[in-house]
């Protein structure tokens, strides 16, 4: 629906959005801060297509033939790997961004199929410990809720040198989310907002990256993996440094995920797409010896994953597993027409609201309002996210047999062709009906 006159013509580089964001910054004189991931479009996974077995190769049949899903992340090194039902985790998203609540949903929702959470800036809740079945305890560089004893209660742990939504930023809580509870948990006072470091004061390179994972390793007796998480940016030379400063596992998240709360410049115009990042990942693991071999290295890859067919594109590039964080929240019921109301009274709608940053969410998740909270229930927030998991995981089987695979992880780039030549240069993939993929002879 167009909403001008015919006969004017919109400005491409001066459209509609630019004129209000420069008439709002005239206006305010402060950048924007949301959350969610970016939004402007990116060459993606739904620019790939599988191609089908047929002749060539031989489908399987999908009620009698089984195709496996389990995945085990972190036996390089670690006594006790993580062995999970299903190649889908949950990303890590802090406490003070989520209520206590949303916490807890991820935890029962994840540990009803059998795969793990993740902790995030803040430390570690009681709520999400008591309802996680593998939880992964983020090592951040803000140290926010940083404690020698959760760590030993965690499955795993994740150090986070970057997020694909602001590679080389640190996050943001505002202060109308810094309560009581969020301030004790990160030794901050109440109700101010709060910058989280952008690296870590430990370290500076590789070289003492790999001491402080010895550290870690001893503190917890040498029985966790130790992921190490980049935002995609030179994914190729920071897989290889991580892989040489002794990771488990390596997290590559692209510049479609998600966050709490960024500025907007950030969000849209750092880092590189998913789809780029996974093929530069893969290839570094490759050349190390280290890609989908026993006691190797494991790829957890996240970015904008929303459909079983872009977990099973994302396994065919090379990850292992994926982490999501939006769809996630959306499955617990962010961004519910329930709520369209209450999203109209913040200037907003239901599917737009992105103001993860303010603490009004009315559907309960990103917010530390009390009464706000009690829109989520997490019992049924749970119940929603298990059965978003089980769909992932049944489209990526489905799509899995239909190129003959009876697990998984045997998805190879071998299956998918690309639509446009930017997916295909990106992904390292030939242009659909033909050889051709850009930059190879
Ligand atoms: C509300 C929210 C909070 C987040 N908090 C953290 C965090 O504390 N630490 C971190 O490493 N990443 C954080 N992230 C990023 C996620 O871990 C993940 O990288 C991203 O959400 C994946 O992209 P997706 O949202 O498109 O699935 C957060 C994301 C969201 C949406």
């Amino acid at each position: 629906m167009t909403t001008h006159t015919p006969g004017l013509r919109e400005s491409a580089t001066f459209d509609r959005d630019v004129i209000h964001e420069i008439q709002r910054a005239a206006e305010t004189g402060i950048y924007d801060i949301r959350g969610w991931g970016a939004k402007r479009k990116l060459p993606h996974f739904d620019d790939l297509l599988f191609l089908g077995a047929s002749m060539s190769r031989y489908p399987l049949e999908g009620y009698r033939e089984r195709c496996d899903t389990d995945v085990v992340l972190g036996d390089r090194h670690a006594k006790y790997p993580l062995h999970l039902d299903i190649p889908i985790t949950i990303a890590g998203m802090s406490f003070g961004a989520l209520s206590g609540r949303a916490k807890e949903a991820l935890g029962r929702g994840a540990s009803e199929v059998g795969t793990s959470t993740t902790t995030g800036d803040g430390g570690m809740t009681t709520e999400e410990r008591g309802q996680s079945k593998h939880l992964v305890y983020q090592y951040l560089p803000s140290r926010y809720g940083m404690n020698p004893d959760d760590l030993r209660k965690a499955d795993a742990i994740e150090i986070v040198l970057g997020q694909g939504a602001k590679p080389g930023g640190g996050g943001m809580l505002l202060g109308q989310k810094i309560t009581d509870r969020v301030a004790g948990m990160r030794t901050l006072p109440v109700g101010v907002d709060q910058r989280s470091a952008c690296r870590h004061p430990d370290w500076t390179g590789p070289d003492d990256l790999a001491i402080k994972i010895i550290e870690l390793r001893e503190i917890t007796g040498w029985e966790k993996p130790i992921y190490v998480k980049v935002g995609a940016t030179r994914t190729y030379y920071d897989v290889k440094l991580a892989v040489k400063a002794g990771a488990d596992v390596i997290v590559v998240d692209g510049m479609q995920g998600g966050t709490a709360a960024t500025q907007d410049v950030f969000i849209e115009h750092v880092g590189i797409p998913t789809l780029a990042a996974i093929p530069q990942a893969a290839q570094a693991l490759q050349e190390l010896g280290v890609h989908r071999t026993p006691g190797g290295v494991q790829l957890v890859v996240s970015g904008g994953i929303r459909s079983g067919a872009d977990v099973a594109k994302a396994m065919a590039l090379g990850a292992d597993a994926v982490a999501i964080g939006t769809a996630a929240l959306i499955a617990l019921g962010d961004n519910h027409p329930r709520f369209q109301q209450q999203y109209e009274a913040l200037g907003s709608a239901a599917g737009f609201y992105d103001d993860f940053q303010a603490g009004l969410d009315p559907a309960g998740i990103t917010t530390q309002d009390p009464e706000l909270q009690k829109n989520l229930d997490p019992v049924d927030g749970g119940r929603r996210l298990a059965n978003y998991l089980r769909v992932l995981t049944m489209e990526a089987q489905t799509l899995a047999r239909a190129c003959g695979k009876s697990h998984l992880r045997n998805l190879e780039p071998q299956d998918l062709v690309a639509l446009t030549v930017e997916a295909s240069a990106m992904a390292q993939v030939p242009l659909a009906g033909t050889n051709w993929i850009p930059g190879r002879i």
